[in-house]
């Protein structure tokens, strides 16, 4: 049995105030919670991990530099990320693909930064609008697992989070059906190219409008192993509904 979990990515969303949404959450946890892992922005990352000292909530950042430290005015490092108490990091995120061009290569390049750091990367990937019409999502997942995973992936060192990008943000989710084609296709290949041991590890997430009344049904899904919340992760009253069916599950 893989342990469920569940990353909140608060984005470019949150001050010092909403520090206090920590406090709420890591007091309004349910019983038997799944791994909880939050994401602030870079800025709150050491008062998110002091704020949540001694509760099982986690902390990740949203993104880091390939290199350790240097003259990358704006970014920082995956030892950074590490150093203020985080223990996750999300990864080639498709806002971070789509508005930094960031590509699989620098997506592994950034994971294996992240591993190097003692991170966990939770490693995005998804396919756009065009692709699902075009019929070329399975293509699209194939490359950027192929690309964005470097060798070495294990189950404590790696999650992989599905995010349709067209369901981010949008209020709209894919089918039961197409999750379960995609979260089955993810686990095969990873088990092709790792072995079925590091495959039967790794926990797959679904990301993209999960809210508190869709969380139920997606996490019915076999190859479901959590969810990539962004807009229902920034408020316990949303947030912790998602937590309660994931832990009934
Ligand atoms: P959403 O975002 O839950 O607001 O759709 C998910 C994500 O971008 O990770």
């Amino acid at each position: 049995m893989r342990p469920k979990i569940a990353a909140g990515n608060w984005k470019m969303n949150g001050t010092a105030a909403s520090l206090a949404e920590l406090h709420s959450l890591a007091t309004g946890l349910p019983e038997n919670p799944p791994q909880v892992v939050i994401c602030p922005p870079s800025t709150l990352l050491f008062r998110a991990t002091d704020a949540t000292h001694g509760s099982p909530i986690q902390i990740g950042a949203q993104d880091c530099h390939t290199e350790g430290a240097g003259a990358y005015t704006g970014d920082i490092s995956a030892t950074m990320v590490a150093d203020s108490g985080a223990t996750h990091v999300i990864l080639g995120h498709s806002e971070r693909r789509d508005a930094y061009g960031e590509t699989d290569a620098d997506v592994a390049a950034k994971a294996q930064a992240a591993w190097d750091a003692g991170l966990t990367a939770i490693i995005c990937i998804g396919e756009s609008e065009a692709d699902r019409s075009a019929g070329t999502t399975l293509d699209v997942i194939a490359q950027q697992l192929a690309g964005s995973l470097p060798d070495g992936c294990t189950g404590e060192n790696t999650v992989v989070a599905y995010e349709p990008i067209w369901a981010i943000g949008t209020g709209k989710i894919p089918t039961l059906e197409q999750i379960v084609e995609v979260h089955d296709f993810i686990r095969a290949t990873l088990a092709e190219r790792f072995g079925t041991d590091v495959s039967d590890a790794l926990r797959l997430l679904y990301g993209g409008s999960v809210k508190p009344d869709n969380a139920a049904e997606i996490f019915k899904v076999d190859n479901v192993d959590g969810a990539l919340i962004g807009g229902a992760s920034l408020t316990p009253a949303d947030f912790v509904p998602i937590l309660q069916a994931l832990s009934a599950t």
